[in-house]
């Protein structure tokens, strides 16, 4: 019987080493040491042997249990392996980096042409007293130019109410600096600012403006010119054409909007320009002498010049987005698509 036993056995562990798949491990298990397999024949006959014979018998029949699982075990262990395995020719997952956004794009570029001739970046505030805001801006309380400034006030305790403001623009970063620095100054101060303006196509209560000005002795309006048609000749492209418009401003005297030529048109008239061939980009002008007595700089002696214009409409002008909220929302399929810029 014993020898029975073995050649049994033989045939087990030469059939489970050729298995090639799972599922048939299973078959061979059944087979082997299943309820109805060989071997319990054994096991039946095992009690009709002499003494003698038993103690070998039932020792043949357990090592060929212990070994036919264990052989059964070890190939599941290949299987489960192997197809674990990674395939290493399979390409890999991309993984979505986080990438600027086109705001951030276009205020760094912005900032860094002006960087280039020689201006500093100076961080403003975004909440501001009216003093900032206003009146050293030469915008007295009652004066009706407050009105298109519209303004975020903040919800404080009754001896603050009314002094406080999310800021309405980044022109009080003007005064800060003549606070802090004397002439020669050249300063670029981009941020945010906040106006309850109903949100459309072309307002939201919040958006970026960039300011700058330059203070010295015999500063003049072809100072102001010159820097601006640098700037405009670098974001647009050399051939650029710049109108400025007389204007009122309350800080700066005289004033001008400037309008950039259409660029998508190229000045013919479109539906981006109205027709008219002109886009308005910013405001400017040479800094008020109240304002700069406000900062602490004598305007007998010195001059400057200021502007301020809206990061938001000239990245819109620039890569033909007509809708500012677009801005705002991060939806990830609109910032995708500027990427690679
Ligand atoms: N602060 C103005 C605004 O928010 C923009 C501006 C106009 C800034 C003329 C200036 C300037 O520095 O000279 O509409």
């Amino acid at each position: 019987m014993e020898s029975e036993i073995k050649a049994l056995q033989q045939k087990a562990e030469q059939e489970i080493k050729a298995v090639s798949a799972q599922a048939q491990l299973e078959d061979l298990r059944v087979r082997y040491l299943g309820r109805k397999a060989e071997i319990n024949r054994f096991f039946a006959a095992m009690k009709s042997l002499p003494r003698e014979e038993k103690g070998k018998t039932g020792k043949a029949l357990n090592l060929f249990k212990k070994k036919i699982s264990s052989l059964l075990e070890e190939k599941a262990e290949e299987f489960s392996t192997t197809e674990e395995k990674e395939d290493l020719t399979f390409p890999g997952l991309k993984i979505d980096t986080g990438s600027k956004h086109i705001l951030s794009h276009v205020s760094e570029e912005i900032s860094s042409i002006f960087e280039r001739i020689g201006f500093q970046v100076i961080a403003g505030k975004e909440v501001e007293d009216e003093w900032h805001n206003f009146t050293a801006l030469n915008i007295p309380l009652d004066h009706p130019s407050r009105d298109a400034f519209d303004t975020f006030y903040l919800d404080l305790e009754e001896k603050d109410k009314g002094k406080y403001l999310l800021r309405s623009h980044t022109s009080p970063s003007q005064i800060h600096v003549m606070e802090k620095k004397k002439p020669p100054l050249a300063v670029i101060s981009p941020g945010r600012v906040y106006r309850p303006d109903k949100v459309d196509a072309s307002h939201s209560f919040m958006f970026y403006q960039l300011e700058g000005f330059c203070v010295d002795k015999n500063i003049t309006f072809a100072h102001l010119k010159g820097v601006l048609l640098h700037f405009a000749r670098e974001f647009y492209g050399e051939d650029v054409v710049l109108r400025f418009r007389p204007h009122f401003f309350p800080f700066t005297e005289p004033s001008a909007e400037v309008d950039v030529g259409c660029m998508v048109c190229k000045q013919k008239g479109c539906s981006v320009c109205s027709g008219s061939g002109w886009l308005e980009v910013l405001g400017c002008g040479m800094i008020h002498p109240h304002v700069l007595e406000q900062g602490g700089i004598d305007p007998a002696q010195y001059q400057g010049f200021a502007f301020g214009l809206g990061v938001d409409r000239l990245a819109m002008l620039k890569y033909r987005i007509n809708d500012i909220r677009l801005l705002y929302e991060n939806d990830e399929r609109f910032l995708k698509q500027f990427n690679e810029i």
